[in-house]
């Protein structure tokens, strides 16, 4: 069995060989730019992973291993334009280097390029491959519109969040586990597990990605420190205080959130400093931790050797130590 840096060099190796150099150079070049910007490439590695596991050949896989993560880049670059973010894997933005006519029809080409791929996929098992693919590309969709509405929301409760959250980040590492098992060969019963530990693992990768959003360290986060409070976004962190929160730091926090005359650093700063006095930090911490430990307890399920499970378990440990 390949090791998970084995597998991730193999998809970069793919990668810049598919990397479009066609013309018009204005739609291909910031695709290329995008690809090979890096990211950690955690879909693609689970999907073939999870084929390995069940004997797959990598072969049979990659092609689904690709699309997954040229899909996942073309979230990326639209997801840029609706939140309004600068930076990205430490660069800037496609939106904010071409523009967003031409992140939203680079993204386009991406999602096309992604079922261009998927279609290779072995003919016995394209058809499951392609329906799972499609309705998990549409649960995406709406979780971001979720996400979006959320930002001008008032009510949105913790339910609503984990609810979004699935939808716009964890299917798809579902997803991207039950694609490998699939075309590994593997029963319906073990793929499903393999999905529910990609949705309990995906749920914490977001809440993660959420703490890390305002504690991350700005040198290896790559993304603005802050933006989601700056885009006023719905967050773990965020609805957990609003409900803590009593008397004049209640006021305070409305105040920063709904402030206009407050530099965005100033704003960033406040909210923290009242995310602290509330133990924030911790709270979504725990609550990332039972969405792992419910992932790890799926894995648990499946019927297979103890040592073959431990990559799943070694990755997906390393996934919520990351700091990016
Ligand atoms: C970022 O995904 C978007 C989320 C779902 C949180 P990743 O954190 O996997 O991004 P890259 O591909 O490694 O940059
Ligand atoms: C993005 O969530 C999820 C998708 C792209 C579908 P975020 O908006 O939190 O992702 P980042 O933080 O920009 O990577
Ligand atoms: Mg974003
Ligand atoms: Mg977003
Ligand atoms: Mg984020």
């Amino acid at each position: 069995m390949k090791k998970i840096i084995e597998y991730i060099a193999l998809i970069e190796e793919e990668l810049a060989k598919i990397s479009p150099t066609q013309e018009p150079k204005e739609l291909y070049q910031p695709i290329s730019y995008m690809l090979a910007l890096g990211g950690k490439r955690i879909r693609p590695a689970l999907l073939l992973l999870s084929n390995n596991l069940f004997g797959g050949k990598d072969e049979n896989a990659i092609h689904a291993a690709l699309a997954v993560e040229i899909f996942h880049n073309f979230t990326l670059l639209h997801d840029d334009i609706m939140d309004d973010a600068p930076l990205r894997r430490g660069q800037k933005t496609v939106y904010k280097k071409w523009g967003g006519n031409i992140a939203i029809l680079a993204g386009d080409v991406m999602f096309v390029n992604s079922l261009q791929l998927l279609t290779k996929t072995p003919t016995n098992q394209l058809s499951n491959v392609l329906t799972l693919f499609n309705a998990t590309a549409v649960q995406v969709c709406e979780g971001q519109q979720y996400d979006m509405n959320f930002e001008q929301q008032s009510d949105v409760s913790i339910d609503d969040y984990l609810n979004m959250i699935e939808l716009k980040t964890a299917v798809l590492l579902a997803a991207s586990l039950k694609m490998g098992a699939l075309i590994g060969g593997t029963s319906e019963d073990d793929a499903n597990h393999l999905y529910e530990f990609g949705k309990n693992l995906g749920i914490s990768f977001q809440l993660m990605d959420d703490i890390l959003d305002l504690y991350g360290d700005p040198e290896k986060f790559g993304k603005q420190v802050g933006g989601d409070i700056l885009a006023n976004k719905k967050t773990y962190l965020l609805l957990k205080a609003q409900e803590l929160a009593t008397g004049s730091l209640k006021k305070e926090l409305e105040f920063c959130l709904g402030s206009t005359a407050l530099k965005n650093e100033a704003k960033v700063e406040k909210v923290k400093a009242i995310f602290d006095q509330l133990n924030i930090k911790k709270l979504a911490t725990d609550e990332m931790n039972l969405f792992y430990n419910s992932a790890l307890s799926h894995l648990d399920s499946i019927d297979i050797d103890l040592e073959k499970k431990k990559p799943f378990e070694d990755f997906a440990k390393s996934i919520m130590h990351r700091e990016q």
